[in-house]
């Protein structure tokens, strides 16, 4: 899928370390058992010594192969001895088994499926999550939670301009963010947040952000000028490298904010269409923020441009004043 080896790298470790600790729980509930039910210790080293006692039986000679039936009826029976112990004790059957998150591939990443061997979805989601939060470490994503989100910043009053009280309006669209990111899914809806500078748009759509990325969705979170520029330098650089538009395209959720904000030359509007495009094909959501106007929106990236973008979305309209100065 062309990810960078860092984020393969990550992927393989994140792997590695849940196959380590199904394996050290196994180990320590085998531990437990033996302080328990001593009985089982015996047994389990009895039938791991099983193997030498077959060799010397080889080389000893007489009739091997009835000492062989002999040893394995036996070690049959001490498995089944085994068993009964640990179910009459409360424990499970497979209770030193170590217990893989996922069953198809025990966290190795990879199965063989008719003599081939496949990448296992796990790892492909691992590799999605790891891709994300490369991109993700420049947001302050644990500070803006809605948890943080205060109405009070907003007037109650009605304002007379908009006819509308920005605390109400504030409130509904806090419950529409709770709401869209508690039901988040691949195909949710898209969501234009529109609004005045420091109303709370970068802070909501990080929200949003953390509780996907909490239920385990790929969530991309960039600013339109930071997006333009690495894509810009990508393609003019010719690092031949596409995993960045890849990762903008197959995240679950990407978020860009500050549109309006780039250097909008031809290259970086026709980027952001064809990403926004791909995107709204198959269904896949994006937050916008933006301090433009639907109108402003047109005379930079063109009618076509603004009716896939906001056709489809939820349109925010942010009210208040400045919170960034109100907070200092
Ligand atoms: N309702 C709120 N309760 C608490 N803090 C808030 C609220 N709204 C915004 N803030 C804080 O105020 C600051 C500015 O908010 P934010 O960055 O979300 O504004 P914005 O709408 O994205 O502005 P801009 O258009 O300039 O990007 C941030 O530190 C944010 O955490
Ligand atoms: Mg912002
Ligand atoms: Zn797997």
């Amino acid at each position: 899928m062309g990810y960078s080896s860092n984020v393969y790298k990550s992927a393989q470790d994140l792997l590695f370390e849940r196959r380590l600790n199904a394996e050290k729980a196994a180990d320590n509930r085998r531990e437990n058992v033996y302080k328990r039910i001593p009985r089982i210790k015996e047994l389990e080293k009895e039938i791991s010594s099983s193997g030498i006692k077959a060799a010397r039986a080889v080389v000893g000679g007489g009739d091997v192969v009835a000492q062989m039936e002999q040893l394995r009826s036996q070690n049959l029976a001490m498995q089944a001895e085994v068993k009964e112990l640990l179910i009459s004790n409360g424990y499970r059957e497979d209770e030193f088994e170590p217990q893989y998150t996922c069953k198809r591939c025990n966290d190795s990443g990879y199965y063989d499926e008719n003599g081939r061997t496949l990448v296992c979805s796990c790892l492909k989601n691992a590799l999605i999550s790891c891709a994300c939060e490369e991109l993700n470490r420049t947001a302050p994503l644990s500070l803006s939670t809605f948890e943080s989100f205060n109405l009070d910043y907003y007037d109650k009053a009605v304002d007379p301009q908009t006819g509308v009280s920005p605390y109400n309006q504030m409130s509904v669209i806090l419950r529409y963010c709770k709401n869209y990111a508690q039901n988040f899914n691949k195909h949710s809806e898209s969501i234009l947040m529109k609004g005045a500078t420091g109303l709370g748009k970068t802070h909501l759509s990080l929200a949003i952000a953390y509780e996907a990325i909490k239920k385990g969705f790929g969530v991309i979170y960039t600013s339109a000028p930071t997006l333009t520029a690495k894509l810009e330098k990508e393609f003019f650089g010719h690092t031949n490298d596409s995993s960045t538009e890849n990762m903008l395209i197959e995240s679950d959720l990407l978020i860009i904010d500050d549109l309006g904000t780039e250097f909008h030359g031809q290259f970086s509007v026709s980027q952001l269409y064809n990403i926004f495009n791909s995107r709204m094909l198959s269904n896949k959501p994006v937050i916008i923020s933006t301090n433009l106007t639907l109108r402003e929106m047109e005379k930079i990236y063109s009618d076509r441009f603004v009716s896939r973008v906001c056709g489809n979305a939820q349109k925010l309209d942010f009210l208040g004043r400045d919170i960034r100065i109100r907070k200092k």
